[in-house]
């Protein structure tokens, strides 16, 4: 298959190409579009053939359930089953956004779409191509961040064709994503709501939204617990090139040994403020895994609450194939 890759400016959006690219999500092909946070590979979510092309296109496996991406009630209602007061509350304050809330799913939904599970994840993205795409299209979008399984997030359309160049059919590039990295994913469907997964939309800013109402903060999972978010695999988002991180305290001596041992590496220092330290991540990684390096050097950030997103990624990163 021959992947397109079509150049759209998301300040005069052309709607020209944006119908051709959604007859294509109507047909049940596969479009990646930038949104906010990363790059998305899209598909008709009603349409279970399609959305068994994701799960192809990635190599992801079928276990682990993908974001639906709405830009109106009507889509909403055609995603969920109920939207309780708190889901209406934090779309209110966060959408749209980079903000992701697992609700009921709505049993229209196909199995595919959720992983057989009775949640959905579901999030208005606030890019003005994804919203002109999924309003042009005219169905909720499924899209899972437009890379292969475990591979690095794309914030460029370069990354995408890199990762599913000739699986996919149509690229649509707008430049860089601004946030970065991915959604910010909290879980509704229990009796107090829960990060999933840490990103832009921060601890601090959903207490300030949710007031007396106790929110349970993100932790990592034990290697053996059962997944409550099933893609947080401890591997993801990685490098082929070995991933080395280091406190502060351990770099110099860790630099000393790479020396010793005559390795080829780089040392990369990220910006201290979290939120340019996420639009910089995946770009990054990106570009330092393609120069031929024995390996990264990158010192992690402090353990508190700004630096939770960026951690995790760089943790999960940095895991070894099993
Ligand atoms: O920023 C984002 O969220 C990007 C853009 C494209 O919107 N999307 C993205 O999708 O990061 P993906 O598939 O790479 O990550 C989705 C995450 C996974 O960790 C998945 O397990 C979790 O959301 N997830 C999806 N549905 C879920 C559900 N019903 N319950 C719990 N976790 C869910
Ligand atoms: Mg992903």
């Amino acid at each position: 298959m021959n992947t397109e890759v079509v150049q759209l400016d998301p300040t005069h959006l052309d709607p020209v190409v944006l119908r051709r690219a959604a007859g294509l999500l109507r047909a049940g092909r596969l479009v990646a579009f930038p949104t906010e946070t990363v790059y998305g590979l899209g598909a008709n979510a009603l349409d279970p053939t399609a959305v068994r092309g994701i799960f192809w296109a990635k190599g992801r496996p079928a276990t682990n359930p993908l974001i639906v991406h709405i830009t109106d009630e009507a889509q909403l209602t055609k995603v969920v089953a109920s939207w309780p007061p708190i889901a209406h509350q934090l779309a209110e304050r966060f959408w749209p956004g980079p903000l992701t809330l697992v609700v009921p799913k709505n049993p229209v939904l196909p199995d595919e779409v959720t992983a057989g599970g009775s949640t959905v994840a579901v999030r208005h993205p606030a890019h003005p191509v994804a919203q002109a795409l999924i309003q042009a299209a005219d169905v909720p979008i499924a899209a899972p961040s437009a890379n292969r399984s475990t591979e690095i997030s794309p914030t460029r359309a370069e990354h995408v064709l890199k990762s599913l160049g000739g699986r996919i059919d149509l690229i649509l590039d707008a430049g860089p994503c601004p946030a970065g990295i991915e959604s910010t994913v909290v879980d509704l469907t229990e009796d107090c709501p829960r990060i999933l997964r840490p990103g832009p939309i921060t601890l601090p800013m959903l207490k300030a939204t949710l007031g007396p109402i106790s929110i349970v903060p993100f932790a990592s999972e034990a290697p053996n617990a059962p997944a409550r978010s099933p893609g947080q695999m401890a591997r993801h988002y990685s490098p082929r090139t070995p991933l080395i991180l280091v406190t502060a305290e351990q770099k110099d001596c860790v630099i000393s040994n790479l020396r010793d041992e005559r390795r080829n590496y780089i040392s990369w220092k990220f910006p201290s403020d979290p939120a340019q330290a996420a639009n910089q991540l995946y770009d990054v990684l990106h570009r330092l895994d393609e120069q031929g390096y024995e390996a990264i050097l990158i010192e992690l950030p402090p353990d508190t609450p700004d630096w939770v997103a960026v951690r995790d990624r760089l943790l999960r990163a940095a895991q070894q194939e099993q």
